[in-house]
């Protein structure tokens, strides 16, 4: 078998085989295959796709390409769960605990920040003390004990990912729809859950800026789990406006202490039950309705709380922190914007503000830049609320009071302010199982 003949192939939209595609994948691991080869291969596919079959078994491929991870020494069935990321999207620090405080097992693999969007693992290293690489038997021994456990990605799981994202990064070839599904499907394989809930992002700040696109993402990355014997399920919710009011990393963790509380922003609250929900459902806790009222039930009876509290004090964290949010290291300078005119809020770019936190330290602007872990936004007027000239419309944290000129010039063309009421938007617009499409109303939840 050659290379070049596998391009040659692709490049006039033919399929390639299972053989061919493990072949070219365990080659490329190997450094047998060339940077130059491979570049090649990845922008024929951009061009020419894949068919369902050539994405699953470019999915294992990629996930055999390096340790998997052997969950079957925790009893249960265990869950996991992956955005495909957003501004604002603190719902795994919600879900979580929930699911484990309802019975299911959580044992999981969380990332950091990437571009405009923020990661998990930035978010809990933001509570003091809070590890998130811990040895495999501490990660086990927590899961067993509080439910669940979120680390930050351990071992040579998936290499050919690692190798192939960073090639895709620099070849403009990250926004196909078989590399992206390929890429996010065979890292969650390799983690070794029984079940996943993909929560796939539509809108200003996702990946995917149609709904369109989104579901078609959603149906392949389902048509892979459930072709690799896992039950899988993706809800299409909204990312053309952040979720929630904080964005930055302690702020996000403080809000989502609120929700489980019982006293968050609506918004996030709804996501995030809907997605415990289905989390829920996936790990055989009965029927999506039982499993909405066990979610509620668990924030009701603060019993999902004391779950986040236990898995951060058992990863060494300070616990006292979510026990009274007020208690974390706050931001050196804080700003508010003003409105300049009165209205209702009629646009928030999501992208733009995910940049802007980013300006003022919440994420990093190149690989080796610092998080702070108090620098974000706090968005005190959001999409469709009304709002009076010189009224605040967010609140800037900083450690760098230098970043504050270039965040307020950046948050205000993210912003748009009209005379009339904007339309209301969806929050979570469909499910999509192995059966089909159902828009998120017919799905009964
Ligand atoms: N997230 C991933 O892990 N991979 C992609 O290709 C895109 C988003």
């Amino acid at each position: 078998m050659r290379m070049y003949d596998l391009i040659t192939k692709k490049k006039h939209g033919k399929a390639l085989s299972e053989a061919e595609i493990s072949y070219m994948i365990d080659g490329y691991v190997k450094d047998a295959i060339p940077d130059y080869q491979m570049a090649a291969m990845l922008m024929a596919i951009c061009f020419s796709g894949m068919t369902e079959e050539e994405t699953t078994a470019l999915t294992k491929a990629m996930a055999a390409s390096g340790d998997t991870m052997d969950l079957s020494a925790i009893a249960g069935v265990k869950v996991d769960k992956h955005s495909t990321g957003g501004v604002g999207d603190k719902t795994t620090l919600i879900c979580a605990p929930i699911v484990a405080a309802c019975g299911a097992k959580v044992a999981k693999m969380s990332g950091r920040g990437l571009g405009h969007t923020g990661g998990t693992i930035d978010k809990l290293e933001s509570i003091p003390g809070f590890k998130a690489v811990i040895p495999q038997e501490k990660f086990f021994e927590t899961v067993r004990a509080c439910g669940l456990s979120l680390i930050g990605q351990t071992g040579n799981l998936a290499p050919a990912d690692k190798k192939l994202y960073a090639l895709r990064d620099v070849t403009a070839t990250v926004d196909s729809l078989p590399l992206i599904a390929s890429s996010i499907m065979s890292k969650k394989l390799a983690a070794g859950s029984d079940a996943i809930l993909l929560d796939v992002k539509t809108g200003s700040g996702a990946f995917m800026k149609t709904e369109a696109d989104a579901i078609a993402l959603a149906r392949a990355m389902v048509a892979i789990g459930e072709g690799a014997g896992k039950r899988t399920v993706a809800l299409v919710t909204d990312m053309d406006v952040p979720l929630g009011r904080a964005i930055g990393n302690s702020l996000e963790v403080a809000e989502s202490i609120a929700v489980l509380k019982g006293e968050g922003p609506k918004d996030l609250t709804e996501v995030s039950l809907t997605l415990a929900a289905h989390m829920l459902f996936l790990a055989g806790r009965g029927d999506l309705a039982a499993c909405r009222r066990a979610a509620e039930e668990s924030v009701a009876k603060g019993t999902a709380l004391d779950r986040l509290c236990a898995m951060v004090r058992a990863q060494g964290g300070d616990d006292a922190v979510l026990r009274d949010p007020s208690k974390f290291p706050e931001a050196m300078a804080m700003t508010e914007i003003r409105a300049n005119d009165s209205g209702y809020i009629t646009a928030m770019d999501a992208e733009k503000i995910g940049e802007t936190a980013v300006v003022l330290g919440a994420g990093r602007e190149r690989k080796d830049s610092v998080i702070h872990p108090a620098a974000g936004i706090v968005l005190r007027k959001k999409y469709g609320e009304r709002v009076e000239k010189g009224e605040s419309i967010a609140a800037l944290y900083t450690d760098n009071t230098m970043a504050f000129r270039e965040a307020e010039r950046m948050y205000r063309s993210a912003v748009g302010i009209g005379a009339e009421a904007p339309a209301r938007r969806p929050l979570i617009y469909a499910q999509v199982t192995k059966d089909g499409v159902a828009r998120f109303e017919e799905a009964g939840a």
